[in-house]
């Protein structure tokens, strides 16, 4: 079997970073392609880069520039996360939405130009879930792929937007007209992730990874949420391997097109004492800010992920434990002694 030529959208962000690595290591051709340019530690493990107006999903100029090149794989992570888009609604509309029908629309055209299924991969996420009340939340607890999807804030309106347009492109793309669909359409409803490489930017799922860089840093951390605030979280090893496995799943395994995935789901205060065990020196404290803890209030304690397990055996290998003892901290604490090797020559 030859090796698919795969495109990345977003490639500079967290998880792009981390998607990247493993695909580069497994010796796959990336096309990359990012507003803004790549690191060049990143930029060294692609076929082909593209930033600026080619690089950007709202532009024209990245549907033709893209266009050259015979891909059958594209993870589309280009995106606005949820704090930014509230801060600014209209342009994460643009980016989220605009900018995933473009992606689509340039799988079907490499499809049809190259004759073959073209895998779009799309991450989507909790925020696609909205509960009216903390009690409502709560009392949920695990919540399936079709339950309680009222979302609040604009990112979660954007991404069940696009899961429905990936659905459309999937199975009923101008059925009107007869023509046929090269589009295979799979999404990942992520929790919020935690990497000891990058941090997170715009998010609100942030506390958590800015409250073990900040200890690890041997900085004051003042979380936005309060200590009582539960979501479900995952290392960032395990969303990339969630990716893949997805991505390489055969369709017939596949009973939908969208899946919940899960790992751990703390509270703020349980990952504060999780971080002090190993940083028994982190000042953390909690200043919950209304807008952030409302949108958090907003999303699910936890997420019912059997849908993945059955169909295409979705197992994290990080439990809370685990993640922090096995991964985060090992990986942060050589991060930061290597920064201040750097900082000191
Ligand atoms: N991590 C995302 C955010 O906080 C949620 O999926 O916006």
């Amino acid at each position: 079997m030859s090796v698919p030529t795969i495109l990345i959208t977003g490639a500079g962000g967290e998880m792009g970073h981390a998607l990247i690595k493993a695909l580069s290591n497994a010796g796959v051709e990336i096309v990359a392609s990012d507003l803004r340019p790549l690191a060049p530690e990143l930029a060294q493990r692609c076929a082909v880069v593209l930033h600026g107006s080619h690089g950007d999903v709202t532009n024209p100029a990245f549907i033709e520039a893209v266009s050259q090149y015979p891909i059958e794989r594209i993870f589309h992570l280009a995106a606005v996360l949820s704090t930014a888009a509230e801060r600014d609604p209209v342009r994460a509309h643009r980016i989220n939405v605009d900018g995933t029908l473009n992606v689509l629309e340039l799988a079907q055209q490499l499809g049809c130009t190259y004759q073959q299924h073209v895998r779009v991969i799309f991450p989507s996420t909790i925020a696609v879930y909205g509960f009216e009340s903390l009690d409502a939340k709560l009392h949920c607890r695990k919540v399936g792929e079709n339950d309680a999807l009222q979302p609040q804030t604009l990112y979660g309106i954007a991404k069940l937007h696009c899961e429905r347009l990936g659905i459309y492109y999937n199975s009923h793309y101008k059925k009107l007209s007869g023509e046929k669909h090269w589009v295979d359409f799979r999404s990942l409803r992520f929790p919020g992730l935690i990497s000891a490489d990058t941090l997170p930017a715009g998010g609100t799922s942030d506390y958590a990874p800015e409250m073990l860089h900040a200890a690890a840093r041997g900085e004051q951390y003042v979380c936005f949420v309060r200590p009582d605030t539960q979501i479900p979280f995952m290392a960032m090893p395990d969303g990339v391997r969630a990716l893949l496995q997805l991505a390489d799943a055969a369709p017939e395994q596949l009973s939908r097109r969208v899946y919940n995935i899960g790992a751990f789901a703390p509270t703020a205060a349980e990952i504060a004492q999780m971080i002090q065990r190993y940083f028994p020196d982190a000042a953390i404290e909690f200043e919950p800010d209304p807008q952030r803890q409302a949108i958090v209030d907003s999303w699910c304690a936890d997420v019912n992920d059997s849908a993945a397990r059955r169909d295409w055996g979705w197992q994290p290998l990080y439990d809370f434990e685990y993640a922090f003892a096995d991964y985060l901290v090992p990986a942060v604490r050589r991060r930061y002694a290597t920064i201040e090797a750097t900082d000191r020559h």
